[in-house]
């Protein structure tokens, strides 16, 4: 990846308004959706589903869509997000009862017969040596800079280093997988979020502006180079 990716969750939207909002994103380059799915048990909240999922593969044909799966024991619902169309299921490792290498081996091997790629969630007490040994399984991560469950919070500033120790490990070990990252960018942290290696950045309220103004703030994260 040479360019960095903006995805963008459209959770934080006003829902009547999420037609017009994604015209406006994919006109102003976003190529890429993040579905929040939020389960009211792993996240104190409710959010989305597959239907939201399909209604939008329906239109945008050429979109990426990854699922943020914020839901317990997620690998259930490998074959109908798979269905609805999306690309990416992103689970958290906290939201697996059975923790067992062999059982994340299988949700993970899963998910990519379904056509699926997998990405791998950590909420911010997860170090990445819990989950070191699937890196090479994985198609990316995700480093949360918040708790997950309510868009609209401040970064944990921990989350630079966690993302830098994810690059290093990558280069160490000659390995693929996209970083990703999700929660608090803002006018005062995306830089950094780029600068210590994110290679996918979630935003939500740093896209949340005027129709004129979109195109600017997806210009100013995509205008980092990777190193
Ligand atoms: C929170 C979600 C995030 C959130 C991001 O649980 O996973 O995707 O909507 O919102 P911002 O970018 O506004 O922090
Ligand atoms: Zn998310």
């Amino acid at each position: 990846m040479n360019k960095k990716i903006v995805a963008v969750s459209i959770y934080v939207f006003n829902f009547l308004e999420i037609g017009k909002k994604l015209e406006q994103l994919t006109n102003s380059g976003v190529n890429w959706i993040h579905l929040d799915i939020m389960d009211g048990i792993f996240v104190n909240n409710y959010a989305l589903c597959q239907k939201f999922c399909s209604d939008i593969r329906e239109k945008y044909k050429d979109i990426k869509i990854d699922i943020h799966m914020m839901c317990v024991e997620s690998y259930k619902y490998i074959d109908s997000f798979s269905k609805a169309g999306a690309n990416y299921f992103n689970f958290h490792y906290e939201s697996i009862t059975d923790k067992s290498p062999q059982h994340i081996n299988e949700i993970i091997q899963k998910i990519k017969n379904s056509g699926m790629k997998p990405i791998m969630a950590l909420n911010p007490e997860t170090s990445v040596n819990q989950i070191e040994k699937y890196l090479s399984l994985l198609d990316g991560i995700m480093c949360m800079n918040i708790l997950p469950g309510f868009n609209g919070q401040k970064l944990i500033p921990e989350s630079y280093e966690k993302i830098k120790n994810l690059k290093d490990i990558r280069e160490k070990k000659s390995l693929n997988y996209f970083i990703m990252t999700d929660g608090g960018a803002r006018e005062d942290t995306y830089s950094q979020i780029c600068e210590s290696g994110a290679d996918v950045i979630v935003v939500g309220a740093f896209v949340n502006v005027e129709e004129n103004k979109i195109k600017e703030q997806v210009d100013k994260i995509q205008k980092f180079k990777n190193k």
